[in-house]
This record gives structure tokens, C-alpha cells and sequence, in this order.
């Protein structure tokens, strides 16, 4: 294990990941049930970003930091307040007006931002297998009572914490990739887990290097029989195989209603904002549809 979150937090890929992630949340909120939340690679949850990695990498300039450069239209901003928020609340920050690139410290990783998306009533189990991660992680939630850190293989958490006992909620695979078979596992993880919690909304993030893979793990992944997949694609230049990642993606099973259509307002102003060179775009299309 030694892909570090920290030196990639808070960049496009991150970008696209939490803004989802957030709106996701929103959607689960919007029923008086409570719901829970299962985040299968945690990371270590708060980013400072004048740490060396960060500051190494300097990622994160090309992506939060050129979102929050310059204001978007309404309808954008409106789609990107709940993550936003999440910002600005480990930023000290009482109103995400308040946020710009200066001001910006530290980054919410998914923990966060779940835990902002909470209500008293909702819970979270985030696992981390890095034995340090999870310790970071462990003292940054100690003493909440809805959020609770376990170290564990996240691929055995899609077992041990699902169904949910809410009967509703939302599973975050968020993998480092650093095994060569990491979608065949993505594609065994998901189907396991939908045969425990079918009625569960999976949100896989996805990096994109090379198209051959990805159509065949898309098939894949239509073969498998489940219904209601979505997939966005969100590339900040053409992807290339051997150069750093400039394009990822998103499968969503079981999207709340309304998310696709959000995703079609929001993402390609995004990406118009954070594009780096020729052949950046954004999609969101039904891989499975009803
Ligand atoms: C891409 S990062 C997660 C970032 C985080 N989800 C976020 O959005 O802020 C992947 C994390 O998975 C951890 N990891 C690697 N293999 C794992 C496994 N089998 N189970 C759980 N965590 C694992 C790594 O240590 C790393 O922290």
C-alpha cells in the first residue's frame, strides 16, 4: 500500500468525487428516514494543504483551488453548496461565500464531507487499511457518536457492515488502484455487495487512463444483470496511459432521482473551469437505465 492521498487532495478528481458525494447526501436527506453511510477507503479525512505532499504536488490548485477562483451562475453554485460548505467548515468558515483560494487551509476527504451530510439521526462506518490512516482517522471522529472508524480491508467491510439495518443508504468505493485487477475486483466488490443491500446507492470512483479497459469494464458491469447504472466520465485533458491522470470516472447504482440531471448542469461547467489541455470533457450517461 503506497498510493497517499495527500499528495492528490482537493484535485479534479476529488473535485468531481466530494461535489457528487455531496449532492448524493442531499438527496438521501430529503426523506425523514435516517440512513447510513459505508466509505470503504477512507483516506485520512483532513488535508492540510501546506503539508509537503500537498504542497509538492500542488494538485490541489488545479482543482479546488480553480473552482473557488472565480464565482459560477446560480444554478452551479446552487449544485455545489453542499460540498462546499463541507469546505468551508474545516476551514473555519461560516458561509462558503467566505471561501477563495487564499483563505483555503485544509480539504475535506470523504469522511468529512459524509459526516457534513449527516443528520443526528443518520450514521457512517469509514474503513481504512492503512494501519497509520486509520489511526489519523480514528482521532480525527473520536467522541462521534455517528461516525465510526474502523481499520479494515474495505473490500471485507462490503461484507461485514452491509445490509444496513436503516434499510437505506449509500456505499463510497473509492480504491488507490495500485493493484492490476482493481476493476474485476470493483466488479466482484459491487456485485457481493448488491446481493446483501440491493436497494443501496454505490458511488465507484474511477480513474481513466486507458478506453480499451474501461468498455470492457463496462460491459462487464452490464453483464452482471443490476439495473440503474449511471456512469460520468470527467476528463481535464485527453487521458493518457503513461502520463498523470488527467481523466477519471463515476458509477453510481441506484442514483437518487434527479442526481443525473444535476450532474448534466454541473459538470461541464466544471470542467470548462478546470481544464488543462486539449480533449477535456464531461459525460453522464446511462449504462443500465430502469
Ligand atoms: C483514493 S484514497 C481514498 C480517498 C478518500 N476516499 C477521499 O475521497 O477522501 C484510497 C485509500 O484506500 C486505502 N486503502 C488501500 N487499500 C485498501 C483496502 N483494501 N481497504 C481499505 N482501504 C484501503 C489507502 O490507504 C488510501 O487511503
Amino acid at each position: 500500500m503506497n498510493y497517499r492521498h495527500a499528495f492528490h487532495a482537493g484535485n479534479f478528481a476529488d473535485v468531481v468525487k466530494h461535489a457528487t458525494l455531496a449532492r448524493i447526501l442531499v438527496h438521501l436527506a430529503a426523506k425523514d428516514a435516517p440512513f447510513r453511510v459505508l466509505d470503504t477507503h477512507a483516506g485520512i479525512g483532513l488535508y492540510d494543504l501546506a503539508s509537503d505532499p500537498a504542497e509538492r504536488t500542488g494538485e490541489w490548485r488545479d482543482g479546488i483551488g480553480r473552482v473557488l477562483a472565480a464565482p459560477f451562475p446560480a444554478a452551479v453554485a446552487e449544485l455545489l453548496e453542499p460540498w462546499l460548505a463541507a469546505v468551508a467548515r474545516v476551514d473555519g468558515l461560516t458561509a462558503t461565500a467566505h471561501l477563495t483560494p487564499e483563505r483555503l487551509a485544509f480539504y475535506p476527504g470523504s469522511p468529512l464531507v459524509i459526516r457534513a451530510g449527516l443528520r443526528p439521526g443518520d450514521h457512517a462506518v469509514v474503513t481504512e487499511l492503512h494501519p497509520s490512516d486509520a489511526a489519523t482517522l480514528a482521532d480525527l471522529f473520536a467522541g462521534d457518536a455517528r461516525l465510526k472508524v474502523v481499520e479494515l480491508d474495505g473490500w471485507l467491510a462490503l461484507k461485514s457492515f452491509l445490509p444496513f439495518k436503516e434499510r437505506r443508504g449509500l456505499v463510497v468505493i473509492d480504491p488507490p488502484f495500485e493493484e492490476p485487477r482493481e476493476f474485476d475486483r470493483l466488479t466482484r466488490g459491487l456485485v457481493a455487495a448488491t446481493k446483501r443491500f440491493a436497494t443501496g446507492v454505490y458511488l465507484i470512483w474511477h480513474p481513466i487512463k486507458n478506453r480499451a479497459e474501461l468498455a470492457r469494464w463496462h460491459a462487464d458491469l452490464v453483464a452482471t444483470g443490476l439495473r440503474r447504472i449511471l456512469s460520468v466520465e470527467f476528463a481535464v485533458a485527453a487521458p493518457a496511459a503513461d502520463g498523470p491522470l488527467t481523466a477519471c470516472g463515476l458509477v453510481i447504482v441506484n442514483p437518487p432521482w434527479k442526481l443525473a440531471e444535476e450532474l448534466a448542469t454541473l459538470l461541464p461547467p466544471l470542467v470548462e473551469r478546470l481544464a488543462i489541455g486539449p480533449g477535456a470533457r464531461a459525460s453522464v450517461d446511462w449504462l443500465v437505465p430502469e
